[in-house]
């Protein structure tokens, strides 16, 4: 047992451990992954990209594996179900990336249909196949994000938590749901802290982690290596901050949102608060994007509609979007309506 990130821990005793931002397609792109690790995420990997694509050097495929000197560690994750593909993209990302991810959790239909994501969990030979053949390829250190197994016979994840270090997999994350089920049900943390103890590299929970009570459970539950927050964080990367503050790994005043105004911080109601946080986050979102990608308004809006969900207005200002000139009107516009809002 040891600290390090490539060592499995013990029980949790309430010390901090790692938490990630989940690989969400159409979510994690370039300055939301770069705005979850200013709000306390300790990693964030790249949506899953078709390996095959990669290799074909299709444009869409590589844009999605943007990322810039300010990300560190890079992270992309690939899928596919053809052995060479997996290892020719994954050589082709090697000398941008740290470490890479590979997917056997996707449960699309139009990925499992080709064997790949979450139907090579019905695969184990040619999951870990498919896992040693990359990791002797590459040299920086190979992970692999599942699920408990297809939901179609028995779940295949504790076998193959006992064999995938042999295949070269330095760290497992396993979403406590079968294939079948894709998101429905609750995440199943037994199977889960079963696989911690039967895993002699690190494991990492994801699924259903959604605020500091969960993950105080999940951690208890499991006894992972960290926790993994996907729809958690959609719209609300303040989760890992809040996470941290709430099991006590760090102040509340070291929050980015409450560093950047003690004063108001402490004169807000807790509705304020709400306000406050998630206008730091949005602004902080739309530097990122300037600093990197430069806006980009498909992503600008999915975003807008997930920050302000919710909030009384929020209908309204995401109409806004049709009523901008040009992508800075609307980051704008959204940044008023949200500091508008605090005022109330
Ligand atoms: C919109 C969306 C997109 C996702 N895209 C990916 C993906 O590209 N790669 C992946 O491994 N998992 C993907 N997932 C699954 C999440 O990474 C995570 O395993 C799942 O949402 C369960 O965690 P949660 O309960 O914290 O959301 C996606 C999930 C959502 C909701």
């Amino acid at each position: 047992m040891g600290t390090g990130p490539w060592e499995p821990m013990g029980p949790w005793e309430g010390e901090p451990r790692s938490l990630m931002l989940a690989p969400m397609a159409g979510v994690t792109d370039l300055p939301f992954r770069l705005l979850a690790r200013e709000c306390g995420a300790s990693l964030a990997i790249t949506e899953f990209t078709n390996s095959t694509a990669l290799t074909r050097e299709a444009t869409t495929s590589w844009r999605r594996m943007e990322t810039h000197a300010m990300e560190d560690p890079f992270i992309p994750q690939i899928f596919g179900g053809d052995l060479d593909d997996m290892v020719t993209a994954a050589g082709l990302l090697e000398p941008q990336a740290q470490i890479i991810d590979l997917n056997f959790g996707c449960p699309a239909p139009k990925v499992t249909r080709v064997c790949a994501g979450a139907a090579l969990m019905g695969h184990p030979d040619l999951l870990l196949d498919i896992v040693k053949a990359v990791s002797e390829h590459v040299q920086i250190p190979v992970t692999a994000k599942m699920r408990l197994g297809t939901g179609q016979g028995p779940d295949t994840v504790l076998d193959l938590v006992e064999r995938l270090p042999d295949a070269g997999a330095k760290r497992i994350c396993i979403h406590g749901r079968t294939l079948r089920q894709r998101y429905a049900g609750v995440a199943n943390w037994d199977t889960i802290a079963e696989a911690v103890q039967r895993s002699i590299v690190p494991v990492i929970a994801n699924g259903d982690v959604v605020d500091a009570p969960s993950a105080a459970a999940c951690l208890e539950q499991t006894a992972a290596a960290g926790l993994m927050i996907g729809r958690g964080a959609i719209g609300r990367p303040q989760v890992f901050g809040e996470i941290r503050v709430g099991l006590g790994w760090m102040d509340e005043a070291d929050l980015p949102w409450v560093a950047d105004d003690p004063n108001a911080w402490a004169a807000a109601n807790d509705i304020e608060r709400a306000f406050l946080t998630r206008r730091w986050c949005w602004s902080r979102y739309i530097e990122l994007a300037e600093a990197t990608t430069g806006l980009r308004p498909k992503w600008m809006q999915r975003h807008a509609v997930a920050f302000t969900k919710g909030l009384p207005g929020g209908r309204a200002i995401r109409a806004e979007m049709h009523n901008q000139p040009d992508a800075q009107a609307f980051a704008a516009s959204v940044e008023v309506f949200l500091g508008g809002a605090t005022a109330q």
